[in-house]
C-alpha cells in the first residue's frame, strides 16, 4: 500500500468529527500528558506538528513554544483546530499536505504524532530528509504512534525503526507499551 489519500481523511472526519476520540478519552489524554513530559526544554522557539488533526496535542504543546506551525490536510479539522487554539496568537494553524509542503523554516521542535505510519517507507524518507533539512543541532524530534494492527502502510515500530536509522538523529528517550511508541531524537549538529 502506498501513502494513504487526503479522501480517506476527508470521509473518516466526514463520518465522524473526532474518529479517534482524541479531545475525550482517558487513552489520548495520558498520552498526551506522557508526550509532553518527554520534552526536555521547557521552551521551544519554533515547533511543528503536522497533522494535528483537531489540535488537542497542539493545545497541550502551545504553552511550551514561542511560535507553533500545526497543519493537517483536512479543512474542517483546520478549522476546529482553529478555534481550539485561537487564544494562542502565536499558533498559525494551516491546511497543508506533507510532504509535498514543508515549511521552508528551521525548528527546533518537530513533533510527529500518530502521522508517521500514513505514508509508505520511501515518503516517510523523504518526509526525514525534510525534517532533518529544517533543524539544526540541539533540536529535538518526538514521534508517538498506536503498535496495534492497522491497515495503515507502516505499523508504529516499523515508523519509529525508520526514524532510528537517520545519521542526522541520536535518540535521546525511548518509552515502548502494549498499545504505543514514544521516542525522542536530538538532531546532532
Ligand atoms: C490520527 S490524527 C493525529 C492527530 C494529532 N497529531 C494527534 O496526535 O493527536 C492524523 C491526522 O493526520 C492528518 N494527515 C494525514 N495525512 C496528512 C498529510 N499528508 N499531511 C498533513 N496531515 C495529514 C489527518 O487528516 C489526521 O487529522
Amino acid at each position: 500500500m502506498t501513502s494513504t489519500d487526503r479522501q480517506y481523511f476527508v470521509d473518516l472526519y466526514a463520518s465522524d468529527p473526532d474518529p479517534w476520540r482524541l479531545a475525550t478519552s482517558w487513552y489520548e489524554r495520558r498520552k498526551y500528558a506522557l508526550t509532553v513530559d518527554a520534552l526536555p526544554n521547557e521552551r521551544y522557539r519554533r515547533a511543528f506538528e503536522p497533522g494535528c488533526s483537531i489540535g488537542v496535542l497542539s493545545e497541550l504543546l502551545a504553552p511550551r513554544c514561542e511560535r507553533l506551525l500545526i497543519t493537517d490536510i483536512v479543512s474542517a479539522v483546520v478549522e476546529e483546530a482553529s478555534r481550539r487554539l485561537k487564544t494562542f496568537s502565536h499558533v498559525v494553524v494551516e491546511q497543508r499536505a506533507i510532504p509535498d509542503w514543508w515549511p521552508a523554516e528551521i525548528f527546533d521542535l518537530i513533533v510527529l504524532s500518530e502521522i508517521a505510519y500514513y505514508f509508505d517507507a520511501a515518503t516517510l524518507e523523504a518526509i526525514m530528509d525534510q525534517v532533518i533539512q529544517s533543524t539544526e543541532g540541539g533540536a529535538h524530534v518526538l514521534a508517538v504512534h498506536w503498535r496495534g494492527e492497522t491497515n495503515y502502510p507502516l505499523t508504529g515500530d516499523q515508523v519509529h525503526g525508520l526514524i532510528d536509522t537517520c545519521d542526522q538523529l541520536q535518540s535521546v528517550a525511548h518509552y515502548s507499551e502494549t498499545n504505543f511508541v514514544l521516542d525522542l531524537w536530538e538532531r546532532v549538529a
